[in-house]
């Protein structure tokens, strides 16, 4: 790769195979949609069955598969799916849950154990399953979030999964290493998502206020799913060929 290299190829993604889990809505979608604007054949791992196929009317339409990417089976056929019988190239990590968790105290041991198993365990599941099906070279990208960084009343379950996702990533990126597999996470702020609104007035209870929340950055922006979306552009593109294992904060500076 040298530096005559045109723009336009370092994120044409034509030719590549992608699997986005959670990608019928929110953040999910709009990754979705950057990756087809990119060229990428993207299947869309998603346990909604009200997805809105108008969000892509005017591109190629992604493929959809109703997966509960907790149940084995139903992600490791969504993951060869995706493969086409050939390679994948693109992983997404971005189904997940954020209800609120309540008071540490009266956290129950069944939902830490619900929470882990949709927001890392099946992350782990995913990662293997696509890393043995990219050959050598391929992108992961973990949606995190800054919940892992700074915590939070009434969100420990949460911030301790999302947390969880940043050691994975760096160990995948190492041991993946060496197959030019490159493993990256993001962590969103607040982002203005149907899942966001569907939880805004329990989270209120637990004295989140998210709308309040939303523009509380230095950039005074409304965190958008397409803000999201253009970092995981960038991180499964040859724009970041020589970045593996990080974490990228996208929150308009929210994060100290
Ligand atoms: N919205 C935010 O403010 C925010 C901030 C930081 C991180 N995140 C993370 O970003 C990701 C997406 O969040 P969002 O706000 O777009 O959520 P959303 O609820 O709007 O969309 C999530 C999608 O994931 C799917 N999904 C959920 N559980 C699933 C499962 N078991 N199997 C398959 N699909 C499943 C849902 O059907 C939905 O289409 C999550 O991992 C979330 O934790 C969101």
């Amino acid at each position: 790769m040298t530096v005559n290299e045109q723009l336009s190829n370092l994120i044409d993604l034509s030719g590549k195979r992608a699997l986005v889990t959670g990608g019928g809505k929110g953040i999910g979608a709009a990754i979705t949609t950057r990756l087809l604007q990119a060229g990428a054949e993207v299947t869309i791992a998603d346990n909604d069955e009200t997805l809105h196929t108008e969000t892509f009317k005017d591109l190629v339409p992604p493929r959809f598969i109703h997966c509960d990417i907790t149940v084995p089976e139903q992600l490791t056929a969504a993951v060869e799916d995706a493969a086409g019988g050939s390679n994948l190239d693109i992983l997404i990590n971005n189904a997940g849950i954020y209800p609120p968790t309540g008071p540490i105290a009266e956290v129950s041991d069944e939902f830490v154990t619900r929470m882990l198993d949709i927001n890392v365990r099946a992350q782990f599941s995913a990662s293997r399953e696509a890393a043995n099906l990219m050959g050598n070279g391929g992108a992961i990208v973990n949606i995190s979030s800054i919940a892992a960084l700074r915590g939070g009343a009434g969100i420990s379950a949460y911030s301790t999964s999302k947390a969880a996702l940043i050691g994975l990533t760096r160990a995948f990126a190492n041991e993946l290493g060496r197959r030019r597999i490159r493993v990256n996470a993001i962590a969103p702020g607040i982002i203005n998502t149907p899942g966001l609104n569907e939880q805004n007035e329990a989270l209120k209870a637990e004295g989140l206020d998210v709308y309040a929340a939303i523009t509380a950055n230095p950039l005074r922006l409304a965190g958008e799913p397409d803000y999201i979306a253009r970092a995981a552009l960038f991180l499964v593109s040859d724009l970041s060929v020589f970045i593996t294992g990080r974490l990228l904060v996208v929150d308009g500076g929210a994060t100290d």
